[in-house]
């Protein structure tokens, strides 16, 4: 080990997977395995504030989920709720603040008021930012953005020719948030199934085969140290 001290991420993005095979292979109903990957969820946070990452963004419903049972969707849905409802103390105490991206026209009104509830009672929080990425779709999330900026073009408010990167990252749900350097997947999958294709364009990938319910604090180390070893080019030399 060198003694250099390893460079953090500000922003880890997770893609929670391998809930279903986890139940599974405990003779278990999906939903047994997101009860239980809630768990690894609040491990990551505790091991995102222990390293001192600033913004946590964590997969934890897509716009391709719904094509899912409805059974399945439908206790995901309570899930949210139950999860926000009952870690707002942990919340409190660890000054974390949570924001959602993804839509939310689609989701139940109960877990809409629960969001709106959170955001106003941890609004003022600083020491970590938890995204919830919630009916959350990279494409989605683009065409929305770019609906947006068309709109403000076609009313004579935007330049077509202003449109930057900047103004684009600003028109995404991200909006304001640095761009994830690390993204991690469990479970083994390799794909980004959807998951901020603009934001993560420069990330550094680190897929483990541990399935989300048994992801903890050595798995999120161990994602910091692969991403302290890796030589980030950006199309440099
Ligand atoms: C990830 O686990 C959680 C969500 C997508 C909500 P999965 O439910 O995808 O688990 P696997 O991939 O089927 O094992
Ligand atoms: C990605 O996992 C979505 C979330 C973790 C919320 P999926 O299990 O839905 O992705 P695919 O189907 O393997 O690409
Ligand atoms: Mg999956």
């Amino acid at each position: 080990m060198s003694s250099q001290p390893q460079p953090i991420p500000q922003h880890v993005a997770i893609i929670m997977d391998g809930n279903g095979r986890w139940a599974k292979a405990r003779g278990e109903e999906r939903l047994f395995g997101h009860a239980a990957g809630v768990a690894s969820v609040i491990r990551s946070v505790e091991a995102a504030l222990a390293h001192g990452v600033q913004v946590l963004t964590l997969y934890s419903f897509s716009t391709e989920n719904w094509k899912r049972p409805d059974s399945e969707v439908n206790g995901l849905m309570r899930l949210f709720v139950e999860v926000i409802r009952g870690h707002i103390d942990l919340f409190r105490r660890q000054g974390v603040r949570l924001r959602f991206i993804g839509r939310r026209d689609r989701l139940p009104a109960a877990l809409v008021e629960t969001m709106d509830w959170i955001l106003a009672e941890t609004a003022s929080f600083d020491r970590l930012t938890l995204v919830i990425a919630l009916d959350y779709g990279g494409r989605d999330e683009l065409l929305r953005a770019a609906r947006k900026l068309a709109e403000e073009v076609q009313s004579g408010h935007l330049e077509s020719g202003a449109i930057d990167e900047a103004l684009m990252s600003s028109t995404l749900d991200t909006a304001g948030l640095p761009d994830p350097e690390l993204m991690i997947r469990s479970s083994g999958e390799l794909r980004t199934s959807n998951f901020l294709p603009w934001q993560l364009a420069y990330a550094e990938i680190v897929v483990t085969p541990t399935l989300w319910p048994d992801f903890g604090e050595a798995d999120f180390r161990a994602a910091l140290n692969e991403f302290g070893r890796r030589q980030r080019r950006f199309g440099g030399l």
